[in-house]
Parts: structure tokens; sequence; C-alpha cells
């Protein structure tokens, strides 16, 4: 059978079959068995991070508040009751950041620039040059040293302001709002950056539900309604850019979801088809409008009227508003039509399955993938078969993995020496790094691969119990970096 045909369940089938040797090949935790000469010359790799998770200076420079501020200081909201008020303290320490960078010898850095600095009340006249500021000499930096700036517009923090005015991604004021943001990002960047996300993990709760009341928090029916908000912001920014800032560069605009894979639990057509809605429910909620025009007959079947449409305009402008898919991938999941034993219809996604989607994560006692500390499951496989589905369904689109990586949990009694040591990381890389090159290999047009994350930081909810960083962050001592084993393996990868 042909891999590059899709047709319903043949090509989940085709994948498995062309794939099933991958697991098999994770070994020893630092051998380097590919490296990036493996990969096309100009394939890019980086490292991500997120502003409000690194840069601290929380009020600082004219920053406004923003949604995640606000969380923050709600009682009890944050596990380990911590603030990301300095964290990584990058808003002062930002070339530290860079030279990390450098030294890896990454080619790309991916970072997010904070509403609330650019316009502290979300909206405005004039943007805060003090913000504009930061991130020029940011971006001046990254390029002197070589690297490629990848900016994301909006990583889950929202001026507070727009959520008090009329509920953030919830009303439909944020569409213009975002635009004009996103427009000044482009007028004060674009110069210098080609490379555009729009909105990080727009499907998430972290990304819509911080900083409103508790009245407030979408149910099934208004995180429909706030999807199609940012569905909209996006597609209003990428048309802006296009029709004034692309101009003749080679830039591009794109859009950055978490999609997990949800593998067949058997071969049965209905197993197959549970599968391709829950690849709908995910990642299609979004891309079907971006590369079809509308939403996936699944989610109008199980949502009916409550599930808003697009005008024909609307359609028009948001059908072809991606110029690449950024996919942010961590997990994966084991799908079934029928209830069974250890699976369940009602998972922790933002959006409900339907009747006919079971979700769980083993099969014959055996898990999908090692379990990580924060208890998603490491599942190399996942990520080539994921990508050949959306090769398949989306007509091959660009995309970029931005984001890709591995938890552990703080322990405070570790020396320095044994924080440095991170050989599951390493190993998750290489065995992801390995999937991806197969689905490479495969015709995926796949061009660049992005580490989360460049340093141990604010992680959201968890606060700074668990941590994704490549490089050790003292937080008692100046926030000083240091880069861990994961690091290491990557300057060995990306020599030349
Ligand atoms: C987010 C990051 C976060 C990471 C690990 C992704 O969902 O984009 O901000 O740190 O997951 O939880």
């Amino acid at each position: 059978m042909d891999i590059n045909t899709f047709s319903s369940g043949g090509i989940l089938l085709e994948h498995r079959q062309v794939l099933n040797n991958v697991g098999a090949q994770t070994g020893a935790p630092t051998r380097l068995d590919i490296s990036r000469n493996s990969f096309p010359s100009d394939f890019i790799f980086g490292v991500a991070s997120s502003a409000y998770q690194i840069e601290g200076g929380a009020l600082e420079g004219g920053k406004g508040p923003c949604t995640w501020d606000t969380e923050t200081s709600k009682p009890g909201r944050i596990l380990d009751g911590s603030t990301a008020n300095v964290a990584c303290d990058s808003y002062h320490k930002y070339q530290a950041d860079v030279d990390l960078i450098h030294n890896i010898g990454y080619d790309a850095y991916r970072f997010s620039i904070a509403w609330s600095r650019i316009y502290p009340e979300g909206v405005g006249e004039r943007p805060n040059q003090e913000g504009l500021d930061y991130y020029n000499r940011l971006i001046d930096s990254l390029l002197k040293s070589g690297i490629k700036p990848f900016i994301t517009l909006c990583h889950f923090d929202l001026p507070q302001a727009l959520v008090d005015k009329f509920g953030g991604w919830h009303g439909s004021e944020i569409v213009p709002a975002f635009a004009a943001y996103a427009e000044t990002c482009f007028k004060s960047f674009g110069d210098r950056v080609r490379h555009w996300i729009t909105i990080n993990e727009p499907t998430i709760d972290l990304a819509f539900n911080a900083g409103v009341s508790a009245a407030m928090e979408a149910n099934e029916v208004t995180r429909y309604k706030a999807g199609h908000n940012m569905i909209l912001a996006h597609a209003h920014a990428a048309k802006i850019y296009r029709e004034k800032y692309q101009g003749s560069s080679d830039g591009v605009i794109g859009i950055s979801l978490d999609i997990q894979w949800f593998e067949p639990l058997t071969d049965s057509p209905e197993d197959i088809e549970a599968s391709e809605t829950a690849l709908a429910f995910r990642g299609g909620w979004f891309l079907d409008p971006f590369f079809r025009g509308e939403y996936p007959a699944a989610i109008r079947k199980t949502w009916g009227y409550s599930l808003p449409s697009f005008t024909p305009e609307e359609s028009r402008i948001v059908k072809g508003s991606a110029d690449f898919l950024g996919v942010n991938y961590y997990t994966a999941y084991y799908v079934t039509s029928k209830p069974c034993d250890g699976f369940s219809n009602e998972p922790a996604f933002p959006v409900t399955m339907p009747s006919s989607v079971y979700v769980g994560d083993t099969k014959n006692g055996v898990l999908i993938g090692a379990q990580t500390p924060t208890g998603l499951r490491a599942c190399p496989d996942g990520l080539a078969r994921l990508l050949l589905f959306l090769k398949s369904k989306y007509g091959n689109p660009l995309i970029y993995i931005t984001e890709n990586g591995y938890s552990e949990k703080r322990n405070p009694e570790m020396t320095l020496e044994e924080s440095l040591q991170d050989g599951e990381r390493t190993e998750f890389f290489r065995s992801h790094i390995r999937s991806l090159l197969e689905a490479h290999k495969n015709g995926v047009n796949v061009r660049g691969y992005f580490a989360w994350t460049l340093m141990d930081n604010f992680e959201w909810l968890w606060g700074y119990g668990f941590l994704f960083g490549i490089c050790y962050v003292d937080f008692q001592n100046n926030q000083k970096r240091y880069l861990k084993e994961s690091a290491l393996w990557f300057k060995k990868f990306l020599q030349k």
C-alpha cells in the first residue's frame, strides 16, 4: 500500500508497518547514533521558551498585569505557592540565554512576546517603547550570534485588562485587539524576524481560562466559542502579515497546536474510526478550519448548533491562513470504540470525546510509553505516526515541531552535580528525534524541531515543582544557568 494515500483506516495501519521497528531501537541513553547530519542541511534545530515562564520583571519596564499574574496571586492556585515575578529573570539576563543557545549550537530560538509588555492594557494608541526595546535587544543579540528568532505572539499570557473588559478569548472583541497587537509586532520586528507563531496551544485551559472569574470559566459550549475567536484572531493577524509585511521576504506565519497521537487499540475499523475521531477533536478542531475552511464533521455531529459556524467570508479568511503548522508533541494514547477496562471517554482533555471514543494508556498490561514524572507517557513512535497522519490528512503541510520535552520532579535534596544528570531526558530527545527522522524519510514536510525547554522555569500550575529544562537554573543563586547532560548531548548532536 502506498503510504501517501489517505483512506479511512489504511493510513493508520500502514504507519504501524512502516514504523514498527522505531520503538525497538531505543537504547543506551547517551548513544549518538544520529546527528544533525542525518537531516538535510537546512533543517532547523532550535530550543523553545515562553515569556511568562522565564522573563520575570513582572511589573518592570511599563509591563501591564497579565492573566497569569492574576492566577499566581490566587491563594492555593499554584501547587508550590510560587509566582513568576522573577522566574529565570530573563528580562535582565537575556544575554545569558542567548549565550547558552549559541554555546549548545542551536540554529533557532522560539520565544514569546508578553502582550502586556507591548500594550499594558491590551490595546492602545501607542505601544510601550520599553517593551519594544527589550525584544529588539533580544532579537538583535540572537541575530548577532547567528540564531534565528521564531516568535510566538501569545503563549497563554493575555493582558488582564482584556479579560476584565470582555472576557479575553471569550469575547469576540479579542479578534481586532489581537490583530492590532500582532501588527505592531510585525511592524517593529518583521524586518529581522521570518517565523511567526500567532498562538500557542489554543485548545487548552491554561490559554483561555487564565485570569477569568470562576463564573466565566469555559464549559463545553463556551470553549468552542473561545476557540472560534482564537481561530479568527489567527486568521486576521495572518491576513495583515501577508498583505502588508510578508512582502517578498520568505517570512511565514503559523500556529502551534498541542496534539497527541491516538493509537487504535486494535486494527478493527471501529477502533481506527475512534482514533480518527479523537484526532478530529484534538488537532482537527483547529486544523480543519485552517486547511479545509470548516470544523470537522465529528465535532459538528456531537455539538450541533452549539458549535459556532464560519460565515462564508470568515471561512475564506481562515482557510489557508496557516503557512505552517507548529506541532507540540509530548505523549500518545490508545483509543477504542467500546467501553473497556481502564479506558474512559472523559479523559482530561479540554473537550469531552463522543461516546464512541474511549481513551486509555495500556494494552495487554503494557503502557504505551514510559511513565514520566508529570504522568505523560513518552511514546516516540507516536510522533512519526502523528506526522504521517497529518501529512495524509492535510495535504502534507509544512510542519515545525515547536515543542517536545521531558519533565523531572524537583528534588531539593540533590546536589548541583546530581541535578545536571538527566539521562532519561537525553534518551527522550534521542528517541523522538529518531522518530522524527523516520517521518522525514517517509516524505513528511517537516523542516524543524524545537526542544522544550531552554532552562528550568515556571511550569504554570505546578510552579517550580516539575522541570523541563535542558539547562539547570540555580534559583537561590542569582538564577545562574548550567548545562545539563541533555544540553551536552544536543551540543554533540548539533556539531556540523
Ligand atoms: C506548553 C509549555 C509547557 C509545556 C510543559 C506545553 O503545553 O506550551 O508552556 O511548559 O507544555 O508542560
